[in-house]
């Protein structure tokens, strides 16, 4: 598993300002799209690309066009669908899958109960987008199944990760094509749940709570 976590002042500054409890709603949306926009940059480094020849008014000249099968962007729902926006503003051709993962509260494990993804995602570079890597539980279980449905590489995209949950991650997909880009590695997972200092309920402090 490759861990990139961003380092840059711009990343930081927009989320101290999520950090802040009174950040309202509509700033938090905002700032956290501009933030997986910066994210999405470093995320976005090994995208599969292909020489193509375009004219300029002046010459020929050889760029880079975006594979095929294009890039998969994956939100988890629901606050993941807060880093959407972000994410395909940058990389507009992507197509957009989703899944939506809950706690089975019998077995405490995550179980998907909603699912938008492609038939086949062989040879597919996939990016989920979930904020908040906390235990690490609902990330592990996306990151599975899209390996499991024939993915060729992963990306995850969390705004802040406890080291628990990276660690967990980490031990449970050895040997996978794995790559995981964080804004910050905060201090710990507090008794229930949350990350320290974290942001709080990510959902709620981007759609309220319901
Ligand atoms: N999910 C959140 O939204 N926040 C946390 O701190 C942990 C999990």
């Amino acid at each position: 598993m490759r861990v990139h976590v961003a380092d840059h002042p711009l990343v930081t500054h927009k989320l101290t300002v999520l950090r802040d409890k009174r950040t309202p709603s509509p700033t938090f949306r905002a700032l956290a799209e501009e933030l997986v926009t910066l994210l999405a940059y470093e995320a976005t480094r090994s995208v599969r690309v292909e020489p193509i020849e375009v004219e300029t008014p002046v010459a020929q000249a050889t760029g880079l066009a975006i594979s095929d099968p294009k890039p998969l962007v994956v939100p988890i729902l629901r606050a993941g669908l807060g880093m959407l926006e972000g994410m395909v503003k940058l990389m507009p051709n992507a197509e957009v899958g989703f899944l939506g993962m809950v706690r089975n509260e019998e077995t405490l494990q995550p179980a998907i109960y909603a699912e938008r993804l492609p038939e086949d995602l062989s040879n597919r570079q996939c990016f989920i987008l979930d904020p908040m890597l906390a235990t690490g539980g609902s990330l592990l279980a996306a990151i599975e199944y899209l390996f499991d449905r024939g993915a060729v590489d992963v990306t995850a995209v969390c705004l802040i990760a406890a080291p628990e949950g990276l660690k967990a991650v980490e031990e449970a997909t050895q040997g996978r094509n794995l790559t995981v880009v964080l804004g910050a590695l905060d201090e710990k997972l507090n008794e229930v749940g949350y990350i320290v200092p974290g942001l709080g309920d990510a959902g709620d402090r981007l759609y309220g709570t319901v």
